[in-house]
């Protein structure tokens, strides 16, 4: 069991929670991810390590509710439990000698890409973030971002905070005025799918954390399989972090959308229909 030490209502949808987990806290890096169950008969599922502190013993994760378990998580208070979290999960970023980058958060993906901006800093990178929200009221994190980075643009869709317009607005002017090494970009598939196409024609090396749906979070089920130079990946053991210009985009939308389409088919459901898929493919 783990222990909910703090628990912050970041906007309407997004709270922030900081569990014990000493284990977990000591061998995070940023970049990587845990599997959560909320109660021994929940699902389990993918959140972002946004922070972890290995001498107080406690790992932090921003959750958006959007779906049973994440809003199951999200209506738990300090001094509640939450069953169990497997963890850290997936590769860590690689933060070192990389030079200018800029990193994008989009969503709930601007509490992704917190960890990812400040280790880069920290690892002496010259970065800028580019953070964005539909709206003001659901912009996250500009502070703390803020915090440890001189160089933070916003971007609404509607213009109600920042610049009115998109993070790849941004990004496109900056592309066209300066050499930028990196680009990573974390946030909803057609917000990384764009960032993408907007820096392939300057062969800037794209980085993006794919939001797969998850099972096992093993390499065992290939839920979370991903096309990525035409080859199959698997998220959760290759990932999440992978080459922009190489991710088959239209076909993550797809596997999201198999899913979404069948809102109540459950996901051991999915699962056997993933296993089956593999099978199939393989
Ligand atoms: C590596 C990784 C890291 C993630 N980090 C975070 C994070 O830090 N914060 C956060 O809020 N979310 C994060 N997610 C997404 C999160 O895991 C999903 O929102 C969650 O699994 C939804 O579960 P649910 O039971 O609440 O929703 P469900 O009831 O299972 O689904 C509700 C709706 O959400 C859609 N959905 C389900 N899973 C996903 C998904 N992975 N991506 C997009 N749509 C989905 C479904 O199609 C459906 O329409 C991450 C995902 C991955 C793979
Ligand atoms: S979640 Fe990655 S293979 Fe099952």
């Amino acid at each position: 069991m783990h222990n909910i030490l703090k628990k912050k209502q970041l906007n309407s949808e997004i709270c922030l929670i900081e569990f014990e987990a000493a284990d977990i806290a000591q061998a995070a890096s940023a970049g990587q991810f845990v599997i959560l169950r909320v109660d021994e008969n929940g699902e389990r599922f993918p959140l972002t390590i946004y922070d972890y502190a290995p001498v107080k013993g406690t790992i932090t994760v921003v959750c958006q509710a959007i779906g049973v378990s994440t809003k199951k998580l999200c209506s738990l208070r300090e001094g509640d439990q939450i069953c169990d979290i497997a963890g850290p999960l997936g590769h860590p970023v690689h933060a070192a000698n990389i030079g200018r980058v800029v990193c994008i958060g989009g969503g709930v993906g601007t509490a992704e890409a917190y960890p990812i901006a400040k280790t880069m800093i920290q690892n002496g990178n010259n970065v800028t973030v580019i953070i964005g929200s539909r709206n003001r009221d659901l912009l996250i994190c500009e502070e703390e971002i803020r915090s440890f980075c001189r160089d933070v643009r916003v971007t609404t869709d509607d213009g109600s905070y920042g610049r009115k317009g998109f993070v790849t607005d941004v990004l496109a002017e900056i592309l066209s005025s300066e050499k930028i090494d990196q680009v990573y970009a974390i946030g909803p598939v057609p917000m990384m799918k764009r960032v993408a196409e907007v820096t392939r024609p300057y062969g800037v090396k794209t980085l993006v954390s794919l939001n797969s749906i998850m099972i096992d979070g093993t390499g065992m089920c290939g839920g979370c399989r991903v096309k990525v130079d035409s080859k199959t990946q698997f998220t959760c053991v290759d990932g999440p972090e992978f080459d922009g210009h190489l991710v088959d985009f239209n076909d993550l939308t797809q596997r999201l959308g198999q899913y979404k389409n069948k809102e109540k088919e459950s996901l051991s459901c999915y699962a056997k229909k993933c296993r089956i898929g593999l099978g199939e493919e393989h």
